[in-house]
């Protein structure tokens, strides 16, 4: 059934206000989720039928799975408001059924899952989603996941993970878009879009934009740590792809575990009440992270679950996942006077007012016989998403792509090259491994009924095993044509806890790929990790490199099509790769320090019983100097492109104006590609020390072999605006450049000034 609520967008925002005058509703302004007057009608007539018990239970949000008698009467007297975790249909149409016939005002269950990157038909993780810079098909995978799920009675996904990362030792780097604050919040975006869809019904699941706010910069890379992140950084960079998912209408935010600067974000009234609610009017609900709100406890921030309830809903939280701390003390601190029970209306009104745009009262139930997974379009979609996320990183002599005209022999190697769970990564629950396409059975299928020959011999068996030596590979190499290594990382060593002090190939993967190297015959690495490795000490021991992170379900098929030329790689980091973990954090936008790198000496060139002196000096380290492996942005392919003609419409803009800016772009090589265009800016003096550039702008643009294009990119003025030395958000006058380029080197520039 389709309803009648229609997501915010910018043409639709205006109809759809709701203001104070409405009875009783909280709403302060245009409702951020698209609420309506009737909605918040709705909302009040239910609201005045509740005891505050009932109030209660709906703030409480309980894991389940298993027998159905088990929460058959928690939920009955209406003690939950939402459940996770379980996607069993016929499961989840009887808890539902005991919410809606059996508990006293029949209110709906929400049900939740962590849909990540896809719910059966797995996407590549976040991070390679992030590396086709292609927001429409970001989208695209998350409406599909939304289909899959919403069929058997998940309506809530709590994605898309939003936290800006600068250090891949965090586990939790593969579920988010990298670095960078433009691209994190057009896939912001586009993902809340794609899941929530254009119009509210069935297919609707509600995204919650995780994890608000700073969970990305936890100290050391290690999960859970504290952050210290300024209230100007917090605005500048890791604010703004939360605000993105509000306004195009995220429907629900979920609170991080980091206490920044010593305050726990459950219980941090500054960002949930007053940048999420007062600034940004947020009406959705906010739930906490998983027993969040009781790790404040451990935390040392609460004395006692019932002072981190209240700590928790003091801060505007509206529901909790899993700590007991709403439902079991709430009524005790509303009766002590710590808690009013206008605040704890304002959390149901925010939870029953998703529960009603997604059509849960008119429609609670799903048909067991209608589920959707592993359709062909499904799979499709994967695929492309897959065949635009991988990178290649090295390419020499044009060893890609093989030509299959003079291949007889292919060596498949490596631990990756079939490990169907592996290559899907992090976060998937409901993904399985038996619908996974491996490289080696995509490979297998391909040259079926074909003379060429596939030889599997994988050397490893896991990602962490290590071996002496490696002769039936060794052996399996000499008769090769080509050697295909797939290497990589299994999927538990990224995600959640997982973090690693260690970036390079884990296991014996650098000896094998060493091994293959001797051999002499042309070696390809495919590597599929959670994270960017510090691959440089592997780079000589190959001779091209795609780097695919985890491609998900279609990884085979895709990564074939990519290695034969069927599509040319087209995918750019979204995070800087780095030379050694040492360099962390070394991310493109940082600050414009008083000493910019400028070649310095390194250790071998500085004499023995060299004078002391700092003159001359600047940031950078005496071993690796001040550049990383591979920059963001950046990815090879199998043509060339050039960039030239780069030019502004003006000279001199003000604050209202638009940047039209126009480059030739051209393909001046032998293939039909895609290539991802990037804009960046550095505004050359601000209130404030600004960064060396950012991204402003990017455009996926194909090219025929031989065809060159006039590129023409709109930046309206506003968006170089930022959060200055008084902590006020404007664009400041006075010079900036202009760069456009293949990736943040970004070589061509012009000047303008903005007035
Ligand atoms: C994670 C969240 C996740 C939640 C529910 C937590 O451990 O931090 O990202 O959504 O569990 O599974």
């Amino acid at each position: 059934m389709k309803s009648l609520y229609i997501i915010p967008s910018a043409l639709l925002a205006a109809v759809l206000l709701v203001t104070s005058s409405c009875s009783g509703s909280s709403l302060k302004g245009t409702s951020t989720i698209g609420s309506t007057p009737e909605v918040e009608k709705r909302i009040d007539a239910l609201l005045s039928k509740m005891t505050l018990e009932e109030k209660i239970g709906q703030m409480n949000q309980l894991s389940v799975g298993g027998p159905v008698e088990n929460y058959a009467e928690a939920i009955r007297s209406g003690q939950v408001g939402s459940i996770l975790n379980d996607v069993d249909p016929a499961r989840l149409n009887e808890l539902q059924k005991i919410a809606v016939e059996q508990s006293r005002l029949g209110i709906p269950l929400i049900v939740g899952r962590d849909v990540i990157h896809g719910f059966r038909t797995i996407f590549p993780i976040p991070l390679g989603i992030a590396a086709t810079f292609d927001p429409d098909l970001a989208r695209e995978g998350a409406r599909v996941a939304a289909r899959e799920a919403t069929s058997t009675g998940v309506r809530w996904t709590f994605s898309p993970m939003l936290d800006i990362a600068r250090d891949p030792r965090w586990g939790r780097i593969a579920e988010g878009s990298g670095e960078d604050t433009f691209l994190d919040s057009e896939m912001a975006k586009a993902m809340v879009r794609g899941y929530q869809g254009d119009i509210l019904d069935s297919t609707s699941m509600a995204a919650c934009v995780k994890h608000f706010v700073g969970y990305g910069a936890a100290e050391g890379g290690r999960d859970y740590n504290s952050t210290f992140i300024t209230e100007r950084q917090l605005r500048n960079f890791y604010l703004p792809p939360f605000k993105a998912g509000i306004e195009a209408g995220a429907m629900t935010v979920m609170t991080s575990f980091n206490d920044n600067d010593g305050v726990p974000s459950t219980g941090n009234k500054f960002v949930v009440d007053e940048v999420l609610r007062d600034e940004w009017n947020f009406d959705g609900f906010v739930v906490t992270d998983w027993d969040s709100m009781g790790e404040m406890i451990a935390h040392g921030f609460a004395s006692d679950r019932k002072h981190a309830a209240e700590l928790s809903i003091n801060a505007g939280v509206d529901m909790d996942m899993m700590t007991l701390g709403f439902l079991g003390e709430l009524k005790k601190l509303v009766e002590e006077g710590k808690v009013k029970v206008s605040q704890i209306d304002n959390s149901v009104r925010n939870i029953l007012r998703v529960k009603f745009l997604l059509g849960l009262f008119e429609n609670p139930y799903v048909d067991p016989s209608k589920i959707e997974a592993y359709t062909e379009e499904n799979l499709l979609a994967a695929r492309k998403t897959v065949e635009e996320s991988v990178i290649l990183l090295k390419n020499d002599k044009g060893t890609l792509p093989l030509n299959d005209k003079s291949i007889r022999t292919i060596l498949v190697t490596g631990p990756m090259a079939d490990a169907p769970y592996e290559q899907m990564g992090t976060w998937v629950f409901d993904g399985q491994a038996e619908h996974t396409a491996t490289p080696l059975s995509a490979l297998r299928e391909k040259f079926a009924s074909t003379p060429v020959r596939i030889v599997y011999e994988p050397g490893l068996k896991f990602t962490r095993e290590s071996r002496q030596s490696y002769p039936e590979v060794s052996a399996a190499a000499r008769n090769a044509d080509v050697i295909l290594a797939f290497l990589g990382e299994e999927a538990i060593l990224s995600g959640e806890a997982h973090c690693l002090a260690d970036l390079n190939l884990i296991g014996g993967q650098s000896a094998l790929l060493e091994e293959l190297h001797k051999s002499g015959k042309p070696v390809v690495t495919v590597v599929m990790a959670g994270r960017p490795l510090t691959i440089e000490r592997d780079l000589p021991n190959t001779d091209a490199l795609l780097y695919a992170f985890h491609p998900g379900t279609m990884g085979g098929p895709a990564i074939t099509r990519l290695l034969f030329g069927d599509v040319v790689p087209s995918g750019k980091t979204p995070i800087t790769f780095l030379r050694t973990v040492g360099q962390v954090p070394l991310y493109y936008n940082h600050n414009n320090t008083g000493r910019p790198y400028d070649n310095n000496t390194l250790l071998g060139d500085i004499p023995l019983g060299a004078a002391q002196t700092s003159l001359g000096n600047t940031s950078y380290y005496l071993d690796y100097g001040a550049y990383p492996l591979f920059p963001f942005g950046y990815g090879l392919s199998y043509t060339t492109f050039s960039y030239s003609d780069l030019s502004l419409d003006k000279k001199q803009y003000s604050e209202d104006d638009t940047i039209h800016i126009s480059f030739r772009l051209s393909n001046t090589g032998n293939f039909d590609a895609e290539e991802v265009a990037q804009v960046y800016v550095r505004d050359m003096v601000g209130s404030v020390t600004r960064p060396v550039k950012e991204l402003k702008a990017f455009r996926r643009v194909p090219l025929a072999k031989g065809e060159s294009r006039t590129v023409t990119i709109d930046l309206p003025v506003k968006d170089l605006a930022f959060w200055g030395l008084d902590m006020e958000y404007g664009v400041e006058s006075g010079e900036f450049q202009l760069m456009v380029g293949g990736d943040s080197r970004a070589f061509m520039k012009v000047n303008f000034t903005v007035k």
